[in-house]
């Protein structure tokens, strides 16, 4: 059973990691542990540090020593006693926010219940157990309902809260976090991914120390400059030992993950929608839905953990056709053109690209109406007949008539003042009464908190899709979120609007890939400013970065990779020098590290020249050959981002096959040549190596290259590759 509830303790094992929960004399729900499986031993020490002698607070004198400010809790409540980050806080009717909260029941459940409105791990093999928690204020009938959810072969535990209203009176939420870890330990680092616009997701790794780290965003998306997801380790851990556990928001919008020490000497983790700009009025009887965290735990560092997490990724939040197939091999048009293209330039680059194995086409931004530039039409989704120099489905067929498949980009949730939309409801944007509402690349978002704003854009997006043979879409958002205000809504429900922004998104793709269900959706924030489990629920792929610089790529694929798996990371094959950084890369290069992603090409196809063409056509089919070990096998992390050469490895699961990569990251002048030790091969068999195409002579064992490992003679000067590949005889 990985559930179990036993009197007063409730236990969720997965095969290697235990998380226990205890209700307390005083009928609070404590937190007893989370960590390496405790194979039936029960906690119970840990929830008596709550006992505590210096000034303890208490609401009645028969427990005057067990006191909220220290109890290890498993949600609280802000106003009574826990000086802590506290998940919840409500304004009842009577503007007090005094909240207590007691335990009332736990339930097992039959199985994991869809989130009203929101992505969330589906349990599509009926293997996980779920339970149901009920807290309830002590004095209102205010019910928070925690459900967790294991996933025993991941090493997963999903977690989510509801908050119900039956208080008889209108309350407003100030903040519902969705988890709350109370750790006795205190000696921990903590992990971010930080960055910007063409620099997402380089790993940051911080020490606890005395304070409270936070990792947020407030712009209204997941954000370039921080992810939703963390990690909390012991000061010793490395890629292959050390405790960690990790907490990914299946959210798109503002969040927060912070940890704190406190006052004892332990430590408290809080993860959930940011309360800044947030608020939610519920009626009596409503309630409220906060999105999903997936936690998971890895007492062998974090390679285990990734491997947790590229597994429950794949296996139970990527849905539809494309979830575990191999994907579009695709040339997508926009560094090769940007604006500037017709039907014509296309068709041409599209000829390249069958050429080469490519095996679909992507038209990326500026085939709408008026779209020369980026300050105009965004909101007109209507094909420029005039631009193309065709109708679309004539290009379609076209490109159809080269065996290819056709992909379009929208950018839905946006809108130029130049548009057609803006001029017919210029209250769809968001923007504060009587201010102008600021531009980001030239454009304001919509409304989408707003029904009638989704529907409208449903409309466009369907008419293009239903006359047109398209398979693919790139979902692409180009800014982030300022003035939020919503005509929609009245004044004092303004704090609902970047929450209600997002269900509407998810409420639009949620539509698509219900209605069509034969197309890919890649999401793309100018590049990788939405990377995260909610966006990767609608589509199972996000572009990465728009810096496909390979060199500039290492970093941001190394970061990415800590939770999400190198299925979901579009990755292009550009043009040398590359366009953003101005730095030249060998082909292969190029190649081998949109290998370690999606794998596609993005530059003028027709400027190539021959012998570049022939690498291409190789590297396509290496591509092909490998798709299904890179898809679904596992992805070790050989070096770290810092190392003068960066590796990787794929193996599969049988350990029969692997490949891997290396990349010289800066020149080696006079020092010590490389010697590569692999990670996951099967000790005891014999595998044949292949280097760069060429077989070695002698079998080596797995121990052998394990480890001792391999000279690597291949590479010396900086962003050369070597390919290394191996099969178990
Ligand atoms: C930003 C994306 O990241 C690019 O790939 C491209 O689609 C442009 N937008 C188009 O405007």
């Amino acid at each position: 059973m990985s559930v179990s509830i036993n009197e007063n303790i409730i236990t969720l094992n997965t095969k290697n990691t235990t998380y226990q929960m205890a209700v307390n004399e005083n009928g609070y729900l404590a937190h007893l542990y989370y960590g390496a499986a405790l194979n039936g031993a029960v906690a119970i020490e840990r929830g008596k540090v709550g006992y505590h002698t210096g000034l303890p607070l208490a609401y009645d004198s028969k427990s005057r020593e067990l006191s909220p400010d220290v109890c290890p809790l498993e949600y609280s409540a802000y106003g009574s006693g826990d000086f802590r980050t506290t998940p919840l806080k409500v304004c009842f009717a009577d503007g007090s926010s005094v909240c207590e909260l007691r335990f009332v029941k736990a339930e097992m459940l039959a199985s994991k219940p869809e989130l009203s409105g929101l992505p969330a791990l589906h349990d599509s093999d009926n293997k996980s157990q779920t339970v149901e928690i009920c807290l309830k204020d002590k004095i209102l009938d205010l019910r928070v309902y925690l459900m967790y959810t294991a996933f025993e072969e991941e090493d997963v535990i999903a977690r989510s809260v509801r908050i119900e209203n039956h208080t008889g009176k209108d309350i407003v939420l100030e903040s519902v976090l969705t988890t709350c870890i109370d750790n006795y330990e205190d000696e921990f680092d903590f992990i971010a991914f930080k960055g910007r616009p063409h620099f997402e997701r380089h790993l940051s790794r911080t020490s606890l120390g005395d304070l409270k780290i936070t990792s947020e965003s407030k712009r209204g998306s997941s954000s370039h400059q921080d992810n939703p997801f963390v990690i909390v380790c012991s000061k010793d851990c490395t890629e292959t030992a050390g405790d960690c556990f990790g907490s990914a928001l299946v959210y798109s919008g503002n969040f927060t993950a912070s940890m704190e020490k406190t006052q004892i000497g332990t430590s408290r983790f809080v993860m959930g929608i940011h309360p800044e700009n947030f608020s939610f009025k519920l009626k009596n009887g409503q309630s409220f839905q906060a999105p999903e965290v997936i936690h998971s735990f890895s007492s062998k560092g974090f390679e285990k953990l990734s491997h947790n997490y590229h597994n429950i990724i794949r296996n139970h939040l990527f849905r539809g056709k494309y979830a575990l197939a191999q994907r579009p091999i695709l040339i997508n048009n926009w560094e090769a053109t940007y604006f500037n293209f017709t039907a014509d330039k296309l068709l041409a680059i599209a000829k390249e690209a069958q050429r080469i194995g490519a095996d679909t086409f992507v038209l990326d931004d500026g085939w709408f109406l008026g779209r020369k530039g980026d300050n105009s039409s965004l909101g007109d989704w209507f094909v420029d007949e005039e631009k193309l120099g065709c109708p679309l489905n004539v290009l379609i067929s076209k490109i159809g008539e080269l065996g290819m498949k056709f992909g379009l980009w929208f950018e839905p949730e946006c809108i130029s003042e130049n548009s057609n939309l803006y001029r017919a409801h210029p209250e769809w944007v968001l923007q504060a009464p009587a201010r102008p509402g600021m531009l980001g690349r030239k454009q304001w978002v919509l409304d989408m908190s707003n029904p009638k704003v989704v529907d409208k854009i449903f409309e466009m997006m369907s008419n293009i899709l239903d006359n047109n043979n398209i398979e693919y879409i790139k979902w692409d958002f180009n800014r982030y979120l300022t003035d939020v205000y919503s005509t929609a809504l009245p004044a004092n429900r303004q704090g609902e609007v970047h929450h209600r922004y997002v269900l509407g998104v998810y409420n639009l793709l949620e539509r698509i890939n219900k209605n069509y269900p034969n197309v890919l959706i890649e999401g793309c924030a100018s590049g990788g400013g939405r990377f995260d489990c909610g966006m990767l629920y609608y589509s199972p792929q996000f572009w990465a970065s728009d810096n496909t610089d390979p060199m500039d790529r290492l970093a941001i694929q190394y970061g990415t990779s800590f939770c999400y798996p190198v299925i979901s990371m579009g990755s292009h094959v550009t043009a040398s020098p590359n366009h953003v950084t101005k730095r030249a890369t060998p082909i292969k290069t190029r190649s081998n590290v949109a290998m370690a992603g999606t794998f596609g090409f993005e530059l003028d196809l027709t400027t190539l020249t021959g012998a570049d063409i022939e690498t291409l056509c190789s590297e396509t089919e290496f591509y092909k050959r490998n798709s299904e070990l890179i898809r679904l096998g596992d992805y070790y992390r050989l070096t770290n981002d810092s190392s003068r050469h960066i590796a990787w490895q794929f193996v599969s699961k049988d350990k029969s096959q692997a490949l891997a990569v290396l990349v010289q990251k800066t020149t080696r002048v006079n020092y010590k040549p490389i010697i590569q030790k692999f990670r996951g091969l099967d000790s005891n068999a014999k595998y044949c190596v292949t280097i760069d195409g060429e077989k070695c002579e002698q079998l080596y064992s797995g121990t052998a290259l394990m480890e001792v490992g391999l000279g690597i003679r291949t590479i010396k000067y900086e962003s050369e590759s070597t390919r290394i590949e191996f099969q178990k005889v």
